[in-house]
């Protein structure tokens, strides 16, 4: 069986709520073990560029209920290359490096997944880092349950304006491919309408909800678009304020306030759960793939499985009631 010596933790691609828990846990976890660890700063291209500092218990102190990442992320193109890749290799090597922990979604994986294949000898483990939640193996991924709060905060405010002046908003949330902000923020919402990248609405249909809404009584209505929706938010807007005329449309954008603040409960908890058990599945002797929360419990996916974004499903029962709840 491999040995794990030395650790290297990264966090990689938009930063999630929880990633700072997650690197103590793996911080603490590894030193408690009598490992080495190394911070890489800013993903990949901190192994490229050789930006890496030695951990100790202190160095993730007070982090718990920090947003963002201590370890800076950012999307690192020339890791895409195999030079990139060499030299990241190399650099790991050098600093003694035999494992490493990747904190990030699905392109931090796919980044993983070919450099472990190319450079076995290093460990490597993912846990599930974006707010996106919409990899397999893993029910919720870190940042997705403080990112859904913080999108209902807004969205309730919204509401509020709304009704005051009985408007029709349509917000975008984020979610390039992935609805599931959108649909659980939209059911928590009461949103009249839910736009998501996993299936089509056909804008008839949309235009006469918000019109038999509006027939009925309702004081304001609001529909929430997915980023990754085929429409797209203006479109959308243009298209209903076209056939709605009697209703006064505005257009929100929530952005990238959603990916910050501070770590949920939820998301504290799983951060130091797969941190914990990133650590002791390298130190077991595993490699190549995710640590995730299923049925309440940590296991493993392995990370091509984790990437297979066409296994995943939105949870039918939230699909099927956000038709039925918001009439
Ligand atoms: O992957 C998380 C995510 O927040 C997506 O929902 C969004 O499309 C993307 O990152 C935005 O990335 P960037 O911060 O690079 O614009």
């Amino acid at each position: 069986m491999r040995k794990i010596s030395k650790i290297g933790v990264l966090t990689s691609g938009g930063d999630a709520p929880g990633m700072n828990p997650c690197i103590r846990a793996v911080v603490r976890t590894a030193l408690y073990n009598g490992l080495e660890v190394v911070g890489i700063r800013q993903g990949y291209k901190g192994l490229i560029d050789n930006d890496m500092m030695e951990m100790k218990h202190r160095s993730v102190s007070n982090i718990l209920n920090l947003g963002g990442t201590i370890l800076k992320t950012a999307r690192c193109l020339p890791f895409k290359t195999d030079e990139g890749m060499e030299i990241a290799y190399q650099n790991a090597k050098a600093r003694g490096i035999d494992g490493l922990v990747v904190i990030g979604g699905d392109g931090t994986f796919t980044g993983a997944l070919r450099f472990s294949r190319k450079y076995p000898d290093i460990a490597v483990m993912g846990v599930p880092g974006t707010i996106d939640n919409d990899l397999c193996g893993s029910t919720y991924t870190l940042g997705f349950d403080t990112a859904t709060n913080t999108v209902i905060e807004a969205i309730d405010k919204i509401r509020d304006t709304a009704d005051a002046h009985d408007r029709l908003f349509f917000i975008e949330v984020m979610g390039r491919d992935s609805g599931a902000i959108a649909l659980r923020a939209g059911i928590s919402c009461g949103a009249e309408a839910i736009l998501l990248p996993e299936r089509t609405t056909a804008i008839d249909d949309l235009i006469k909800n918000l019109k038999d809404g509006h027939m009925n009584k309702k004081s304001s209505s609001i529909v929430i678009v997915a980023e990754g929706d085929k429409n797209g938010v203006w479109d959308v807007a243009k298209a209903v304020q076209k056939e709605v005329k009697n209703y006064d449309i505005k257009v929100t954008i929530l952005g990238h306030l959603q990916r910050g603040g501070a770590p949920s409960s939820f998301d504290r908890i799983l951060g130091s759960r797969l941190g914990f058990a990133a650590v002791n599945a390298l130190i077991a002797g595993e490699s190549q793939k995710m640590v995730g929360l299923q049925a309440n419990q940590i296991l493993m996916t392995d990370l091509e499985q984790a990437l297979n974004h066409h296994e995943f499903k939105l949870e039918p029962d939230l699909l099927q009631m956000m038709d039925i709840l918001s009439i």
